[in-house]
């Protein structure tokens, strides 16, 4: 979910619908803004579906100087115009929007709240009642704010923004595991999940520790440790132009992503590499790195994938194990570790919550960790010992696309770098900033023939229930990302797999027609794949074949641009998202907003 919040501006819900517009990647089932003016006059509006939606619900009347808003993806309750937030209380007085999710709310429901009827299924209800009800027994509403959050239980999580509303223009929030800034205003301050939502009002922000709630109004900003301490914390410069987060010309910013690829390697490459070949990465991370025996890669989702490529990148280059980890899985059934572990965490945003329980856990056990991401200052940015940036500027679609291939070229780097410190000989005959220049390249060729991908699928995937994408070794790897960009914004249930493992049990699936596309960039197993694709084409699939050049067949449908054999992710895959981008339009959907996701998860 993605909350917003504005104290002391005349447009507040101007600027929390825009604000909730940048936020729409965080979740869209349902939405709802709280305004009021200083004059008595407040509005709740609430709406199923997108942020346009809300937006067509609010009449010209509904105005004011200070608000909350809020875009939801459903945990507790289905999508509703019931379920929305803002939610309020009975007695009128509190409006409070949630990011996150309480742990213990049945409890504190059936302890406290049991003469209450709840207008929603929604444990964020549960909160905004509760705080009415220590009000009503006489506590000033900060007092009854920090009651209920010292009821909360450990395993929840959550950010809130609340308005009480006999003090018409204060903030109250708090925030503990879900990300929240306080942006800083001449004469007005904004609250938001993040900086990207606020950047046309504010470009200063401060970060907020779990824990901790603050008291916003149009001029102060007084933040408290859980103690009650007065905590003075300065803000911090976000440089992003608001319009990177806009799209321009292009219809979906899927589109604009997967076409911005090459310019991301261009730009890592001028981050991390010297002109003369040196790589600018932080000694201490190197020799952190260096001195453990294994590496944990830990991520989800498309990071994960990444993450399957940066352990082929450091085993062979560097010469250092490396495990990947689904972070859901690795944080409640950790494997055993090495004797000295070292964790780098892979994560776009920054914020994705099963990711940041497993780094809660490392910290506690007192390892080091990295965390590759795209946004600065983001939660696990700022718990993990090292940082190192992807710079791709802000990623929106839902389904990531240059986030991949950032991680995986930045992989590359750091593999080469720690490779030379241990005097590694792949390491030295790996001309990393040349390479990806040569997949920079070869990114360019293949984004700039994506109406010949727009017919293969127009060919494959309009109607059909389910897909395959196969590879072995490294296009093992691709395929799986492959295949999730596929389902996640098609539908189309689409397995990646092991093209030599198909025959043991998979290939039963296989029917007259099922399509079948079969990645080949690894000379080892090239052959291999072409049998594996025969056996399915025997049993009747529609094969399509995307093979590097230099293994390539002529009929081979298409044909990727030369590269490292190792960074054959970055090009292989570019092909395989517009192929998702176009089967996706093509059957009718929503590309940068598919059913039942969010971009950054904050819940586990
Ligand atoms: C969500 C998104 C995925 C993303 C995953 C991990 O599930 O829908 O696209 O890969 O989170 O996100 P992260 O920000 O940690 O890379």
């Amino acid at each position: 979910c993605g909350i917003v919040g504005v104290t002391g501006k005349d447009s507040a819900v101007q600027i929390l619908l825009k604000g909730l517009k940048r936020l729409e990647y965080r979740g869209y089932d349902s939405a709802g803004i709280y305004v009021n003016d200083q004059d008595g006059h407040e509005y709740l509006v609430k709406e199923k579906g997108r942020i346009a939606d809300l937006e067509a619900e609010i009449g010209s009347d509904v105005h004011g100087s200070t608000g909350i808003g809020h875009t939801r993806w459903a945990t507790h309750g289905i999508p509703s115009k019931a379920n929305a937030h803002p939610h309020v209380s009975d007695d009128g007085r509190y409006y409070l929007v949630h990011n996150g999710m309480i742990g213990n709310f049945a409890e504190l429901k059936k302890q406290y709240l049991s003469d209450v009827t709840f207008k929603s299924d929604t444990d964020t209800e549960v909160i905004v009642q509760l705080i009415a009800k220590f009000a009503q027994t006489g506590l000033a509403t900060k007092s009854a704010f920090k009651k209920v959050l010292s009821l909360i239980d450990d395993s929840s999580s959550y950010s809130f923004l609340l308005i009480d509303n006999q003090e018409p223009n204060t903030l109250y929030v708090a925030k503990n595991k879900s990300p929240l800034l306080i942006g800083v205003g001449d004469g007005f301050n904004v609250v938001c999940s993040d900086a990207i939502a606020m950047l046309d009002q504010t470009h200063d922000f401060i970060e907020l520790v779990d824990g901790e709630t603050v008291v916003v109004k149009p001029d102060s900003i007084l933040i408290e440790d859980v103690a009650g301490n007065k905590i003075d914390r300065k803000p911090f410069h976000v440089s992003t132009d608001a319009s990177a987060a806009d799209k321009g010309a292009y219809p979906y910013y899927m589109l604009k992503e997967i076409d911005e690829q090459p310019g991301v390697m261009r730009t890592l490459i001028k981050h991390y590499i010297a002109e003369d070949g040196t790589i600018k990465i932080d000694d201490d991370i190197l020799q952190s790195l260096h001195q453990s025996d294994r590496i944990y890669i830990v991520a989800a989702g498309t990071s994960y994938h990444a993450g399957l490529v940066g352990k082929e990148l450091l085993e062979k280059i560097a010469k250092i194990p490396t495990e990947v980890h689904v972070a859901s899985e690795f944080g409640y059934n950790p494997p055993l570790l090495s004797a000295k572990p070292f964790f780098i965490f892979l994560t776009q945003s920054g914020e994705t919550a099963d990711s940041r329980q497993v780094l809660a856990q490392v910290n506690e056990q007192g390892y080091q960790s990295l965390t590759i991401t795209n946004v600065e200052n983001s939660t696990l940015s700022r718990e993990a010992t090292y940082t190192l940036l992807l710079y791709a500027g802000p990623e929106i679609a839902v389904a990531s696309t240059k986030a991949y291939t950032g991680q995986i070229a930045l992989e590359a780097i750091l593999a080469k770098s720690l490779g030379e410190l241990r005097h590694i000989e792949a390491a030295a005959d790996f001309d990393v900033a040349k390479e990806l220049t040569k997949v920079a390249n070869g990114e360019q060729e293949l984004v700039d023939e994506k109406k010949e991908i727009e017919k293969i699928a127009a060919a494959l995937l309009p109607t059909t229930r389910n897909a395959f994408y196969i590879g072995r070794s490294i296009d093992y790897d691709i395929v799986q990302e492959a295949a999730l960009k596929l389902k996640e914004v098609s539908y189309i249930q689409t397995e990646g797999f092991a093209s030599g493992e198909l025959k043991h049990g998979t290939i039963s699936l296989i029917e007259k027609g099922t399509p079948v596309l079969a990645v080949i960039t690894d000379k080892n197993t090239a052959k291999h794949t072409r049998s594996n694709a025969q056996e399915v084409m025997a049993r009747g699939a529609n094969v399509v074949f995307i093979a590097s050049r230099s293994l390539a067949n002529d009929s081979d449908q298409i044909v990727l641009p030369d590269v490292h054999p190792l960074l054959t992710p970055l090009v292989a895959i570019v092909p395989c998202q517009l192929m998702a981008y176009y089967a996706s339009l093509q059957r009718g959907y929503d590309v940068d907003k598919p059913r039942n996701l969010a971009k950054s998860v904050t819940v586990e």
